[in-house]
């Protein structure tokens, strides 16, 4: 089972998108794959059409104690695709979480539960938050992916999660590795290519080589409830998630160098 969690410290930067298409798109490849909801305000729930307010249980349930993981997961339309919802519980076990012991290490413990049935990835999408959720969330995984914007104000923003991630390699998770994203990519903007070129100078062992440009279509299926690929199987927002499972695969597949 390969984890990797979406996370960065600002909100509106693509993590829930980025775990709901990659999430699909490893579906799409048979991967068993299991989504986990950890942001209170619920938009990976609501992004595959579930109600957060009509979810009963939801990873809070397991972050408290009061439920196995395998009792909280639902299956979803999509073959392979399963989820672990949120909901508004979520934000009193942001709160709450800190005050447990070992708290950093309740999702991972979670995900040991013998009744979990076989997955072959987990996707945490993060809330924007550096609190104990996501260092629970990063405590638990073999990567962070962190989408950035080719801005500067997203550029400035990313050095307190890079810090965040390097506090918990030293704590709690000695084989977490990092790797950006870069998304909603304008080709035609001069200054969104002159600031990729920074980022590929400076970060050049820590950058995954898909770019997501920006595409429409992943607006309009997150209103719609649905995943990229059903909604627009063919957009090139659809194309270059697939292109990033791909490429993630290979990682998965075998052992990555850490970066920085
Ligand atoms: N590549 C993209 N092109 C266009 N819009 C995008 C893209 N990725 C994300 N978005 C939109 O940007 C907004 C913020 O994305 P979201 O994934 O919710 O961010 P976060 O989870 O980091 O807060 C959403 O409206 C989403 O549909
Ligand atoms: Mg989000």
């Amino acid at each position: 089972m390969y984890i990797i969690a979406v996370s960065h410290q600002k909100g509106g930067v693509a993590k829930t998108t980025t775990t709901l298409s990659l999430g699909a798109c490893f579906a799409e490849r048979n991967q068993r794959t299991l989504l986990i909801d950890l942001d209170p305000q619920g938009s990976l729930t609501s992004g595959l059409g579930l109600s957060p307010a009509e979810m009963t249980r939801s990873a809070s349930d397991v972050l408290m104690g009061l439920e196995p993981l395998s009792s909280v997961v639902r299956e979803t339309e999509l073959p392979n695709l399963s989820i672990v919802p949120s909901n508004a519980d979520m934000i009193m076990a942001a709160q709450c979480l800190q005050s447990l012991a070992r708290y950093e290490y309740k999702l991972k413990d979670s995900l040991t539960d013998p009744a979990l049935s076989p997955y072959d990835i987990v996707l945490l999408d993060c809330g924007p938050s550096l609190g104990a959720l996501t260092i629970a969330a990063l405590t638990a995984s073999d990567m962070a992916i962190i989408p950035t914007q080719c801005e500067y104000f997203s550029l400035q923003a990313l050095n307190s999660t890079f810090e965040l991630v390097r506090a918990v390699r030293a704590k709690t998770n000695t084989r977490i590795k990092f790797r950006l994203l870069v998304t909603m990519f304008d080709l035609r903007g001069k200054l969104h290519s002159q600031t990729l070129a920074y980022i590929q100078q400076h970060f050049s062992a820590a950058i995954l080589q898909t770019i997501i440009g920006f595409d429409s279509k992943l607006r309009e299926s997150q209103v719609a409830g649905k995943p990229i690929t059903a909604y627009a199987h063919g957009s090139r927002g659809a194309l270059q998630y697939r292109q990033l499972a791909e490429e993630l695969l290979t990682y998965v597949q075998r052992p990555v160098p850490q970066a920085a």
